[in-house]
């Protein structure tokens, strides 16, 4: 049983996802099985993308409250590619800029028959409120919620070493930069730890590390020199400058030399490590841009599998909203 209340939020009373808002909570047979699903509609690089009509009939809202070029456009082109009507709100255009709330912005939604809200916001917590909130017809999808959960980007992570390595039970991860402020690094572990990685690793200037409560079971490093020898997975974060006080910013350059993901630093991880980053970077502060476009980086593939795991997660929910779906 998960300490995460969004973890029973989002089942339904047959403990089906009819929402996704956290990986806490989902099983390794779950998980498994929404990467399969996924993977059955990637496509080879320059071949016509995966489609079907499995959301034919379903009208997908996108409301994105911050910032958002991958997983806004990924979850757009899932659902068109899946047969389902798609908005977009533009928020500096919408009624939220005269003071309307964000239920009353879902509410309107929900009664044009919108029934899949993906919803990414700075507000801890919003998604499951608002999941308890709306009709029973009706599904929320986090996109992104505060530093807390990011549970698509989680998949996608998953799915990407899985593509390269196979069995996660050999795995040595390291999950390096602004930890305490990064909802990828709490998905991702969760993912991982789930799908039974060997050593977890998560490496952070002192002031960027998160609270000994969470991660737990994770070596915890300040010292990236240490923690990234001979592991098999890199993960770099950018600086979340947007969830921090001024006083806490680091200087970027100062950042680059005695954090980030250099030539020398990588030639320290496994030989065939794979680099990672969940995107947007900062080239040569949290990873050198000569190793973010070099032979070890999956970062495009990363960006690739975000569109069919959203193809994956749509399809699940649209499913088990029509009572088709198993436990
Ligand atoms: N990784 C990620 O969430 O990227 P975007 O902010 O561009 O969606």
């Amino acid at each position: 049983m998960s300490s995460d209340p969004s973890a029973a939020v989002q089942r339904d009373a047959s403990g089906r996802l009819r929402h996704l808002i956290t990986l806490e909570g989902l099983s390794r047979a779950e998980i498994t099985t929404l990467l399969d699903l996924a993977q059955s509609y990637v496509r080879p690089a320059g071949a016509f993308p995966a489609r079907d009509r499995g959301l034919a009939g379903h009208t997908v809202a996108n409301l994105f409250f911050e910032p958002s070029t991958r997983t806004r456009v990924s979850f757009e082109l899932a659902a068109q590619r899946l047969g389902a009507e798609v908005v977009n709100l533009d928020m500096q255009s919408s009624s939220r800029v005269k003071g309307e709330t964000v239920l009353d912005t879902i509410y309107t939604l929900q009664a044009m028959h919108a029934d899949i809200l993906v919803m990414r916001d700075a507000e801890p917590g919003l998604p499951a409120a608002i999941a308890q909130l709306v009709a029973p017809h009706v599904a929320i999808l986090n996109a992104g919620e505060a530093h807390l959960s990011h549970p698509t980007q989680g998949l996608l992570d998953a799915l990407t070493v899985r593509q390269h390595k196979g069995d996660f039970g050999a795995l040595r991860v390291l999950i390096a930069g602004d930890i305490a402020h990064s909802r990828v690094a709490r998905s991702a572990w969760q993912a991982f730890r789930t799908l039974g990685v060997a050593e977890m690793r998560i490496a952070a200037p002192k002031d960027l590390l998160p609270g000994k409560e969470e991660f737990a079971g994770a070596s915890r490093y300040t010292d990236i020199d240490r923690a990234i020898e001979g592991v098999d997975v890199v993960m770099a974060l950018r600086i979340q400058r947007e969830r921090m006080g001024s006083a806490r910013i680091p200087d970027e350059a100062g950042y680059h030399r005695t954090f980030g993901i250099t030539p020398e630093r990588l030639r320290q991880a496994a030989r065939d490590a794979l680099v990672m980053h969940p995107g947007p970077m900062n080239r040569d502060v949290e990873i050198a841009s000569i190793v973010a476009d070099g032979p070890q980086s999956v970062i495009q593939q990363q960006v690739a599998n975000g569109v069919a795991v959203r193809m994956a997660v749509l399809t699940t929910i649209a499913r088990n909203l029509r009572g088709e779906g198993s436990r």
